[in-house]
């Protein structure tokens, strides 16, 4: 099947897309005219506090809400129409209780493989691969309610990369998740970067924007600033470690 996008040929160089997004939740406006382009192969952070609007921005770029205004694109389609084939690049890793705790690691990948129509050979390889990159394989008949915290996000990792999507969402994949830990995910998603994937990940850990190529600061529904996180800090004559203080410069800003 192919969209009147893809009829167009061309493919596209921004892999997701909101522009002009609005969201509101009876009085609360959870997304107020937001606007933001992933490009291929790139790392964006959507960094914000608690409430900011991250997982709205997630939703729709997953097709699971619609804006009330604006459009969404992924891969040059709309990720809610019905019909899409968009769906099967994307992968998604949401911000809570993705997993069956009650199912084993390996119970686990197996139901979300069967969701995906896997094949059982398919399945076999890629239950392989993805047990080896996040270091499962030792832990595959523990139920997922007893992994610790980082285990836990690298098995929904894994579920959501079986049926190796080209695009992938992650909603605060480290929350939660002691240091030693943060850093081997975030390892481990560089090496999907590397392999070509296109990631767009969401936390409200000002220290993680420096691990991406662009970070977009959402605040109270709103992108307030977007780039590069060395340019962003450099703009503020602060290091790009010191991201938190970026950020709190830059809603000092916007109350002024
Ligand atoms: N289904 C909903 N019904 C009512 N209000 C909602 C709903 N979803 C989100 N909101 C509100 O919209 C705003 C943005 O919420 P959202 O979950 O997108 O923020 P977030 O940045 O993901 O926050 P967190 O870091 O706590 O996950 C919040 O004020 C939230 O209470
Ligand atoms: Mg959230």
């Amino acid at each position: 099947m192919s969209t009147p996008e893809m009829e167009r040929g061309a493919e596209p160089e921004v892999d997701l897309e909101l522009s002009g997004v609005r969201r509101a939740f009876g009085a609360t406006q959870a997304l107020r005219g937001v606007s933001l382009a992933v490009r291929r192969g790139e790392v964006y952070g959507l960094v914000g506090p608690d409430g900011a609007g991250k997982t709205t921005a997630i939703r729709m770029l997953a097709g699971l809400m619609r804006p009330d205004e604006g459009s969404v694109r992924v891969l040059g389609a709309d990720p809610a129409h019905p019909r899409t084939p968009v769906r099967e690049q994307l992968g998604l890793v949401p911000q809570r209780n993705s997993l069956y705790g009650d199912l084993s690691v390996d119970e686990n990948l197996r139901f979300f493989s069967r969701l995906f129509g896997l094949s059982a050979s398919d399945f076999t390889t890629r239950r392989e691969r993805l047990l080896s990159i996040t270091r499962l394989e030792r832990f595959t008949d523990r139920r997922a309610d007893a992994l610790s915290g980082g285990m836990y996000k690298k098995l929904a990792l894994a579920c959501a990369l079986l049926h190796r999507p080209r695009v992938l969402l992650l909603d605060e994949p480290t929350n939660g998740v002691d240091p030693v830990s943060r850093r081997e995910l975030w390892e481990l998603l560089y090496g999907l970067v590397h392999e070509g994937m296109t990631l767009l990940v969401s936390t409200p850990y000002m220290d993680e924007a420096s691990r991406c190529h662009r970070v977009g600061l959402l605040y109270a529904g709103e992108l307030i600033a977007e780039g590069a996180p060395r340019e962003l800090a450099r703009a503020h004559g602060l290091a790009a470690s010191n991201f938190e203080a970026v950020f709190l410069e830059l809603i000092r800003g916007r109350a002024a």
